[in-house]
């Protein structure tokens, strides 16, 4: 995955517990502090790695820190130059989850390596929206739940975000606001 994404975790692990954790867990991976750069490829298994070296120093299980890590790249994001995407992409949860698509494929444009996932708002009824995931990679589901969950906060709605059904290479997820 891009550089971006390992660098807004690194930011996420300071955030909850300190420069010197992230210290300590950029020393056991061989991260050095250079490294790390936003517009370049590195491995899935370093992101991976990274979520179950931090799991493991924070004391939480991997899809906790997944989702704890969705929802922290919302608020980033909306903090950062990423903000007016944000913008544009919806000034409703409805909208912004059909348009989710049409926003990664605006970052594919930049990202041009970028193997992005898909999003589909299969139902929206008085209440709930049910939204199909899909992706070429696996075990990231409760980074879903997490970033989810932030768009609710970002829409200043509250609810709760269920993993409802999953397949190969794709799940589904009901939000039901309260
Ligand atoms: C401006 C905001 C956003 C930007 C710039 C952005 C950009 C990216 C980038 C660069 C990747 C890495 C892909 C790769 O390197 O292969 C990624 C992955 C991902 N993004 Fe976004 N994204 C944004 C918002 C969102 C939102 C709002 C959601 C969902 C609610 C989302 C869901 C995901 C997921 C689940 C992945 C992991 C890849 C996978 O499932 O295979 N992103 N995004």
């Amino acid at each position: 995955m891009y550089g971006l994404i390992h660098r807004y975790l690194k930011d996420h692990i300071i955030d909850s517990a300190g420069e010197e954790v992230w210290r300590s867990i950029a020393s056991e991976l061989r991260i050095s502090p250079a490294e790390l750069i936003s517009q370049e490829v590195y491995d899935d298994a370093l992101t991976f790695e990274l979520v179950e070296v931090a799991s493991r120093r924070l004391g939480r299980s991997v899809d906790d820190c997944l989702a704890a890590f969705g929802r922290f790249w919302i608020i980033r994001v909306s903090q950062d130059t990423y903000r007016a995407v944000m913008d544009f992409t919806g000034r409703d949860l409805g909208t912004f989850l059909k348009n989710l698509d049409r926003m990664h494929l605006s970052v594919a444009a930049v990202m041009p390596k970028a193997r992005l996932p898909s999003f589909t708002l299969i139902e929206q009824g008085s209440g709930h929206f049910l939204v199909q995931y899909r992706s070429e990679r696996t075990g990231l589901e409760p980074f879903v739940g997490g970033l989810l969950q932030g768009l609710l906060e970002w829409f200043d709605l509250s609810g709760k975000v269920e993993h409802v059904d999953s397949k190969t290479n794709s799940a589904e997820f009901l939000i039901t606001l309260s």
